[in-house]
């Protein structure tokens, strides 16, 4: 099958697309034939070797962990889908080596959930990895209707299905973006849009959260964190998918913070697809390329600066 892999870590001239032995399902698995599959600002760290130890890996590694595509064949013991169900899935596996950037992923078939039939496969394959870490940042967050929520970075891939929940959740939201994005946090659901290069947003935070923000959900860190923390009231909640801070300040001021890591959950993409069957919920894929074109995806994810989602098409 054809893929996209590194046999080595580091640039992006490390990216390969050669043919690799098609995987087979093995007990439990499911084998998909791939669609399309989303690119996030975890491969290009994968490939550069930034989290090689943090997850056992071997080579040749395809990277990859989202996916949408159709059910090719069932392992022994694997009975939830048949062979022509579409699905999509959060697809990362213990050890980095099997990936989404080919034509085929055997993968166990709890990692699955089947496609919302709204969506092409390019549209599903750009929401599982951001729109569960978006899901899970609030649940962590425990944001509840009539809160009001602070996202920064609201306008990448995390931030574009954080909005669109922390409205379904019924909360005011607030999104820090450059002022290019501010119509389109808007359009999302989001209350009101800070730019972040128009002065310092502390203050514009402070005009609009009069008392600070019940939850700040940081998808940016560094310096963007360290002051979006001072935006949020005494006694509030501060997550991050970013770092892990333990500031004085914050436990002074009693505020709770929580680092997540996304984890694979086939349930909430289930609970996903119901709000995106029922026109509650959508993607932005703003830019979509071939698997030979792998290199031009991860330059575009690595300017920091994507609208939405980039989708790699592998069929
Ligand atoms: N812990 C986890 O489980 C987890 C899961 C997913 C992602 N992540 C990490 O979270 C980060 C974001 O992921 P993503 O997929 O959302 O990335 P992304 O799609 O690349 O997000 C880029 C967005 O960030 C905005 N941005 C850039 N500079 C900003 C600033 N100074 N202040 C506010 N917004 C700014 C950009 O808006 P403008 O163009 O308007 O600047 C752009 O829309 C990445 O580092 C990723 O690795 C962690």
């Amino acid at each position: 099958m054809k893929a996209c892999f590194i046999e080595d870590f580091g640039g992006r001239e490390k990216l390969k697309v050669a043919d690799l032995p098609r995987p087979h399902a093995g007990e439990g698995e499911v084998l998909v034939r791939i669609h399309a599959a989303g690119v996030n600002p975890v491969d290009f760290k994968i490939r550069e070797g930034w989290l090689k130890d943090l997850f056992p890996h071997r080579f040749p590694l395809i990277l990859g962990w989202d996916l949408a595509g159709v059910v090719e064949a069932v392992g022994p013991n694997a009975g939830r889908f048949k062979p022509g169900d579409s699905v999509y899935a959060y697809a990362r596996l213990p050890e980095l080596q099997k990936g989404t950037y080919a034509e085929y992923m055997a993968l166990p078939e709890g990692r699955l959930a089947r496609k919302p039939n709204r969506l092409s496969m390019i549209e599903a394959a750009s929401i599982p990895l951001t729109a569960l870490t978006a899901y899970q940042a609030l649940e962590a967050g425990r944001l509840q209707r009539g809160e009001s929520v602070f996202i920064l970075g609201a306008s990448g891939g995390v931030g574009t299905f954080a909005v669109q929940l922390a409205a379904i959740r019924g909360a005011r939201v607030i999104g820090l973006s450059s002022a290019k994005n501010s119509a389109y946090i808007k359009s999302l659901g989001a209350d009101a849009a800070i730019d972040y290069e128009r002065g310092d947003f502390i203050q514009s935070a402070g005009e609009l959260l009069l008392e600070g923000a019940d939850l700040v959900l940081d998808c940016r860190g560094g310096d963007t964190l360290a002051r979006g923390m001072l935006c949020v009231r005494p006694g509030g909640r501060v997550v991050s998918i970013i770092e892990i801070v333990d500031a004085e300040d914050l436990k002074k001021r009693d505020v709770r913070f929580a680092y997540i890591f996304v984890e694979p959950n086939a349930q909430q993409l289930d609970h996903i697809r119901e709000l995106i069957e029922g026109g509650r919920f959508r993607t932005h894929v703003s830019h979509t390329f071939s698997l030979d074109e792998a290199a031009k995806a991860h330059e575009q994810m690595e300017t920091g600066h994507t609208r939405g989602k980039i989708v790699l098409q592998t069929a």
